[in-house]
């Protein structure tokens, strides 16, 4: 399972890739409004960070809007992925976009119908948001396992990109379904490291060993 980050903070993003588990990053306009920086810097600075896919959302509405934002983008670095919403407009970006092998991420599914349109436009990346139908009292990880089941059935080369992570349980439920990737939260991602007795144990491991008196190096 790839593991990418949801934020536009540099800062994080560089923290979270001193640990060699990221795979990549997404940003969506309300996280880039939020980083305070011009869109294209921050998505410049993010993609000399990583190596990995960068997510990075098209502001336009209409077709042909979204095509000359993906032209802007696209020349950014090679790593930008370009993130259309699930709209007629946006899918069809998407097929055109695909078709001229730029890696698209389908963004705001939140119906296996919305993913199976999205695999067949080509996306690189269906973004369904889990969180926001827990939200309403609606079954995020059920969508999961739907497209995945979907997708299973046919050989769609899309993968499936958990988004709306809100508790590192969504990741452990997603993982079991086979999710292609999990973009996290940086908060949801450093609690993946989290026991309580994975500190418990270290401490008294430590505590021993400082009572040996012995250094090893
Ligand atoms: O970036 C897309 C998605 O992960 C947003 O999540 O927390 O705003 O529902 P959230």
């Amino acid at each position: 399972m790839k593991f990418f980050v949801d934020t536009a903070d540099t800062a994080e993003i560089k923290s979270l890739a001193a640990s060699g588990l990221l795979d990549g990053v997404t940003t969506n306009p309300s996280l880039i409004a939020k980083s305070g920086k011009q869109f294209v810097d921050v998505i410049a600075e993010i993609c000399a960070i990583v190596d990995g896919p960068v997510s990075a959302e098209v502001a336009a509405m209409d077709f042909d809007g979204m095509m000359a934002e993906a032209a802007v983008l696209r020349r950014i670095a090679k790593n930008v992925a370009i993130k259309v919403p699930l709209t007629p407009d946006g899918l069809r970006a998407c097929k055109h976009l695909s078709n001229d092998g730029v890696q698209v991420n389908v963004t705001l599914c939140f119906s296996p119908a919305q993913a199976l349109l999205a695999a067949k436009a080509g996306a690189a990346f269906i973004s369904p948001f889990v969180g926001r139908l827990d939200d309403i009292g609606q079954d995020g990880m059920g969508l999961i396992a739907e497209i995945m089941e979907i997708y299973q059935n046919y050989p769609f080369k899309t993968e499936v990109l958990v988004a709306s992570v809100r508790h590192t349980m969504h990741v452990v439920q997603a993982a079991k379904l086979g999710a292609h990737v999990a973009t996290l939260p940086p908060n949801v991602l450093r609690a993946l490291f989290a026991h309580p007795l994975t500190d418990k144990g270290l401490a008294a491991f430590m505590a021993d060993w400082a009572a040996t008196g012995q250094k090893i190096v």
